[in-house]
């Protein structure tokens, strides 16, 4: 590639001189002079607000896309030699865009190339790199076995390296926990360029990396997990209820009683405003469902847990656990498999996204207010998951994510516009922030919570370098309660002078 900057001619030579790590016979440093800078910058990057009303000045001097660990090794000692900031990328669905936009001279360093999955069923482990999607993964796991799982997202395109040290969940969530939960190792490149296992890098790193955001910590390269048991046959249904025919009633019941369901259940709710069968603007509520067994199972549990829903045979459809994958990421039954390896993203769009957890059911007048302000917006939506379950088992401090017993759902709250631009932009935000305003009475409250991985910077941000415990609180105690301050202590141990930052990065104590 062509490279006129001296700094990005510097750190070349340095990864080749220094580090020996430039390997010229594979193409792996792409400058903004190389012609596949633009679309490698932009080909994960899910949230288009960022293509077009980012100023250049915050892209990358260089993306690199290693193929060996020693690539990456040399890139964070040359990135401090030089005085450049890191920003690691798996696949680019950081809200905020964290993963690929930076105020201050940066590269980044996208693990494309990190994508192989090693399935071990005799065990039932697995190894997989973080650049790998959860589609990968799945896709996988389901050409070895059909009858395992791996508890995570929906999103097939989402990437494992920012989704498994963010949390994530999916429809597994009652069964068996987060993502995070089920990890039993992983490799990490940490500040000082060394390759840590678990063994090595001690219980506080690997404890802060399972929820806590990799960023912060080091470069993870790796992770084996523990596969989870899903019957041969699952069973799924969506519910579509407007208003109109008592989507109301409905949502307040749901809260009282998904939460408690038997385990094998999961039963969200995807609630956005449509056009009725009259032609109407409406609100509507879609009760969408895993059950984990077949419907001779699920039909007699739904009519005694949740009998207002009125679930029928004819509305459940069986089919097998990574078919399920497919249905819940929006594929027509009977796609192939293999779109679950396909990158090509489905929900890209322009949006902003903010989250809340629920401990006591909304009043009905309150949703009414939601369904009110649905009305003044386009494309909007609110997904509420449903917890307890095995998240009701494990204790807060267990891993950084801290959203366990008490919490009744979480709540996702989506705005999306199709044209781009700053004028536009600001309409919408000003509708999402106004909503989550609107919420505070309803939700969580010291602190009013929210979920790492649906990346909101209007909850706070740092202040450089040398950000102080109490300024990254202000954020931080929302993601992860009280398991922030064992945060900032893993944080100044093992990167004391806050090498690896970023706007939601936790601080150190020590720079
Ligand atoms: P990306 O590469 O942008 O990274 C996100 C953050 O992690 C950045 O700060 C990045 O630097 C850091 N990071 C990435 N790789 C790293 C590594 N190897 N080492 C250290 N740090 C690393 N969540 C959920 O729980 N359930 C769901 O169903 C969904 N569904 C969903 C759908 C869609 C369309 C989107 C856009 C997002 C979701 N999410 C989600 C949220 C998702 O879990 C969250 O955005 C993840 O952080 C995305 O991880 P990526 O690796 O794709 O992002």
């Amino acid at each position: 590639c062509t490279n006129s900057n001296p700094i990005q001619e510097n750190f070349m030579n340095c990864m080749s001189t220094e580090f020996n790590a430039y390997t010229k016979s594979v193409q792996i440093f792409f400058t903004p002079n190389s012609s596949l800078y633009s679309s490698i910058l932009h080909s994960t990057q899910q949230n288009l607000r960022w293509v077009n009303s980012t100023s250049t000045n915050n892209y990358p001097l260089l993306i690199i896309t290693p193929f060996h660990e020693s690539e990456i090794q040399a890139a964070i000692l040359c990135s401090k030699k030089l005085g450049l900031q890191i920003r690691v990328r798996s696949g680019g669905h950081d809200y905020e865009g964290l993963s690929f936009l930076c105020p201050t001279p940066f590269i980044i360093i996208d693990l494309m190339n990190f994508r192989a999955i090693e399935i071990k069923t005799e065990d039932e482990t697995a190894w997989v790199q973080s650049g790998a999607t959860i589609g990968e993964l799945y896709y996988a796991i389901s050409k070895k076995s059909n009858v395992h799982g791996f508890p995570a997202g929906l999103c097939p395109t989402v990437g494992i390296g920012g989704h498994f040290s963010g949390g994530g969940f999916g429809t597994l969530l009652r069964k068996y926990g987060l993502a995070a939960d089920n990890i039993i190792d992983a490799f990490l490149i940490d500040v000082n360029g060394r390759v840590l296992d678990r063994e090595k890098m001690g219980e506080g790193l690997f404890w802060a990396i399972r929820g806590g955001g990799g960023a912060s910590f080091g470069i993870i390269l790796s992770w084996k997990i523990k596969l989870v048991r899903v019957p041969l046959t699952v069973t799924v249904f969506t519910i579509p209820k407007t208003i109109e025919e008592g989507a109301t009633k409905l949502v307040h019941q749901w809260q009282y009683t998904a939460e408690k369901l038997n385990e094998d259940l999961f039963v969200r709710v995807i609630i956005q405003n449509v056009n009725s069968s009259a032609n109407i603007r409406t609100v509507q509520a879609s009760f969408n469902a895993l059950f984990l067994g077949r419907i001779d199972r699920l039909t007699p549990l739904m009519n005694k847990s949740f009998p207002e829903l009125g679930l029928r045979v004819e509305d459940c459809i069986e089919m097998s656990w990574i078919e399920s994958t497919l249905y819940f990421a929006g594929f027509p039954i009977g796609s192939s498999l293999e779109v679950l390896l396909d990158k090509t993203q489905l929900y890209k769009a322009n949006f902003k996204a903010k989250s809340d957890y629920v401990t006591e059911a909304i009043p009905k007048g309150g949703l009414e207010g939601i369904w009110k302000r649905f009305l003044e917006e386009e494309l909007v939506f609110i997904i509420m998951d449903p917890y307890g379950g095995k998240m009701n088992k494990i204790l807060e401090s267990e891993i950084p994510f801290p959203h366990r017993k008490g919490n009744l759902y979480n709540i996702q709250y989506l705005v999306k516009w199709e044209v781009n631009g700053v004028g536009i932009s600001k309409k919408h935000l000003k509708w999402i922030r106004s909503l989550h305003r609107y919420m505070k009475p309803y939700v969580s409250k010291y602190p009013r919570a929210a979920y790492l991985n649906y990346r909101d910077l209007d909850l706070g941000t740092n202040k450089g370098v040398n950000t102080s415990y109490s300024e990254g609180r202000i954020w931080g105690i929302k993601y992860f309660k009280g398991n922030f301050k064992r945060l900032v202590q893993v944080k100044s141990k093992v990167d004391p002078l806050n090498f690896f930052r970023n706007e939601q990065s936790i601080p150190s104590m020590h720079a």
